[in-house]
Formats: structure tokens, C-alpha cells, sequence
């Protein structure tokens, strides 16, 4: 029997109440699919940060390494400053694990009302490809000065090796996807050297993919095509702040961000690969049972997908979307009145009704 040893990371807030769900339905289908998961927690969060002092143990990572893949539902939560759950957490994994890609599929699922005039299922239905381990997320600069001469200095890191892996990683998935159009996300109108690089680099890679068309969106511009125009992507490649950008504006131009899923990938499979949901912790909302679980649930379907139980994986999409139109078992945030075990329940039935 396929086996596949999973370190689930619960985290904080709602994250804590929409994990059970994904574990739920994607326990469902293993039974059904005929693969085992073995899930390991670990309860590393804000709380255990007020505890110990830290996000994770100095050992976390090697700790992490043992396992197939790392299945996250959110970190953060109020008292502890945002950048320390995340420099404490998610980028070491996300950088000591190589995992260079961040993807999020961006769609209209059935039975979500679209704040996008006239647009059904279909019409907003494209990839993004963000750069996760580089960029302007860096710890390089500083500050000095006081009062009025307080000076702050932000760089931001591109390197050859990381602009090219994630430019070509964009060009293989479009490939794969059947889908042969990547539109790059820049700004060499105002960033003096990183993008006119990263424009450089995503011609020369371009090279190599003949058959794949190409365009280049300043990023401001780019926003808005979200909004006017979203039927004219396919697979969207962006640098870091860029990439995360987008991959929220995305999903809030379906409808919701609450069912948006979120996949950081080392394609090399050197080491594992962490599925979550976009969403954060919503303190604002947590600990009544509300949460919408379909951004964990899609996020596990996504770490199926990464295991090769693609079936599994597009089984869970399927079961979504039926639950969806079936319109009964919707949380808050999707104008229902049904808890997050409520409808992570429905999905799991859909599957087992055959999807
Ligand atoms: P958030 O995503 O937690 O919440 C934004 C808004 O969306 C809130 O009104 C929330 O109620 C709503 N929302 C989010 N997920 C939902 C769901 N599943 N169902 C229904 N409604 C949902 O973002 P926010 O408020 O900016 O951040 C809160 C905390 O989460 C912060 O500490 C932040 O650093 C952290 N965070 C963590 C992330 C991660 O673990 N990858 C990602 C984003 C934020
Ligand atoms: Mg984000």
C-alpha cells in the first residue's frame, strides 16, 4: 500500500479549526483511493512562542525533514508581532526546504458569487507562480539615525539561479497545463535594476519555450487586468512581493480568499514541499467555529497532486464544487449559516457519494 507520512502544523486561530476538516476529507479519500497518510503534529504557534520563546524548536526543521510533506493551516496571532511568526516559522521552512515555488491557482468555483461583473465559472481560471525564497523579502539593509535623520534601508536579492528556476518553473507548468501563455509581472519603469533584470531574464527563458506565448504587465497595470480582465491569464509568474500580491488580489476577485489554496514547492523534491491555505489566522473570527474550511481542504487536494495521487486530489476538487452547488451546508463568509465541521463534513460526503 502507498504510504505517505504527513507533519501537520495547526498553528493558530481558525487554523486551528479548519485543519481537522482537510484531515477529514483527505483521510476519506485515501480510504477510498487506496493509499495510507500518517499525520504527525507538531503544535508549533504563537502559543508555544509565549511559552518557550520560539516559533519551533532550534531542531524544527530537521524535525520537519523526516516527512513526505508539511500540511500548514496558519500562523500569527495578536501579541506576537507579525514579522516574528513569520520569520520564526513559515521562511525558515519555506527557505531551508528550498521551496522556491509558491503556487496558487486562482478560480471561480461554482455557486460563489463573483464581486467581478457577469463572470461564471471559467472565465477566471489562471495560475499564479510566485518567487517564495528571494526578492524583496530579505533581511538585507538596516536602520540608523534618529528623529528626523532616521534613515531605513530595504534590499531587495535577485539572484540569476532564483529569478531563472522560477521563470522556467512558470514556462513548464503552462506546458503542462495545456494552457502554453505566461505573463510576467514587473515594473522596470520604476525599480532601476532588479527588474530590468528580471525582464532580461524572463526573454532569455522565453527562448527556451518557443511554443509558449509570452506578454509583460507592469505590475499596476497588471492589478487592474485582474479586475477588468482576468479571462486574458493563464499563468501568471511574479517575484515575491509581487507574486504575493497577486495571489491574494486573485482570490479576492473570485469571490472569497477564505477557499483559496496554497502550495510551496521544491519541484526537485529534495526536500518536503508545505501545503496551506491563503488565509491567515483570522483572529477576528476564531474560535467560533465559523471558518470556511475549503481553502485547507483544496490545499490538501493540492498535496495530493504533489504525491502523485492526482485521482485523490481532482476527486476532492470535484466534491468541492458539488458541495458548493448544492448550497446547503455554506459558511458565514459565503452568505450560509453552517459551521466549518458542517461543511467540511459535506465535502467529505460528496466524495464518498462518488463526487
Ligand atoms: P486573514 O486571512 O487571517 O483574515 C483576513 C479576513 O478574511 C478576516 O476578516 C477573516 O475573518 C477573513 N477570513 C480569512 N480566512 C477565512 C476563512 N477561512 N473563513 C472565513 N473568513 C476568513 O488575514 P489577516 O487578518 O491579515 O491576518 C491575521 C493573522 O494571520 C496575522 O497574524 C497574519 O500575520 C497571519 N497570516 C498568516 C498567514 C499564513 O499563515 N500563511 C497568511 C496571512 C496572514
Ligand atoms: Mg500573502
Amino acid at each position: 500500500m502507498r504510504r505517505y507520512t504527513i507533519a501537520v502544523i495547526p498553528g493558530d486561530g481558525i487554523g486551528k479549526e479548519v485543519m481537522p476538516e482537510g484531515i477529514r476529507v483527505l483521510q476519506r479519500v485515501s480510504d477510498i483511493f487506496g493509499f495510507s497518510l500518517e499525520w504527525r503534529y507538531f503544535d508549533w504557534s504563537c502559543e508555544t512562542y509565549h511559552a518557550t520563546g520560539a516559533m519551533m524548536p532550534d531542531d524544527g526543521i530537521a524535525q520537519l525533514s523526516q516527512h513526505d510533506a508539511i500540511y500548514l493551516g496558519a500562523v500569527g496571532y495578536p501579541g506576537v508581532p507579525d514579522h516574528i511568526s513569520l520569520w520564526g516559522l513559515l521562511i525558515p521552512i519555506r527557505r531551508e526546504f528550498d521551496q522556491y515555488v509558491n503556487l496558487r491557482p486562482v478560480r471561480l468555483l461554482p455557486g460563489i458569487d463573483c464581486p467581478l461583473k457577469n463572470k461564471q465559472p471559467g472565465d477566471v481560471d489562471f495560475w499564479v507562480v510566485r518567487e517564495n525564497t528571494e526578492g524583496e523579502y530579505s533581511r538585507l539593509g538596516g536602520r540608523s539615525g534618529s528623529g528626523e535623520n532616521e534613515t531605513v534601508v530595504q534590499t531587495a536579492l535577485f539572484t540569476r539561479r532564483g529569478t531563472d528556476r522560477i521563470l522556467r518553473y512558470a514556462f513548464e507548468l503552462a506546458r503542462k497545463l495545456g494552457r502554453p501563455h505566461v505573463s510576467s509581472a514587473t515594473k522596470s519603469n520604476g525599480l532601476f535594476y532588479s527588474m530590468p533584470f528580471w525582464d532580461e531574464r524572463f526573454a532569455a527563458i522565453s527562448a527556451e519555450y518557443p511554443e509558449v506565448r509570452t506578454d509583460s504587465h507592469h505590475i499596476d497595470i497588471m492589478a487592474a487586468r485582474f479586475v477588468m480582465k482576468p479571462e486574458q491569464f493563464d499563468v501568471v509568474v511574479g517575484s515575491n512581493l509581487f507574486g504575493d500580491i497577486l495571489s491574494d488580489l486573485g482570490p479576492g476577485c473570485t469571490g472569497t480568499i477564505a477557499v483559496a489554496p496554497s502550495a510551496n514547492l521544491n519541484p526537485e523534491r529534495r526536500y518536503p514541499s508545505m501545503f496551506e491555505p491563503v488565509h491567515g489566522s483570522a483572529p477576528d473570527i476564531a474560535g467560533r467555529g465559523i471558518a470556511n474550511p475549503i481553502g485547507q481542504i483544496w490545499a490538501g487536494a493540492m498535496m495530493l497532486d504533489h504525491l502523485g495521487e492526482t485521482e485523490a486530489g481532482a476527486a476532492i476538487l470535484e466534491a468541492i464544487g458539488s458541495a458548493l452547488m448544492g448550497g446547503q451546508c455554506l459558511t458565514p463568509d459565503l452568505g450560509g449559516s453552517a459551521s466549518t465541521r458542517t461543511m467540511g463534513m459535506a465535502i467529505a460526503e460528496a466524495i464518498s457519494s462518488g463526487g
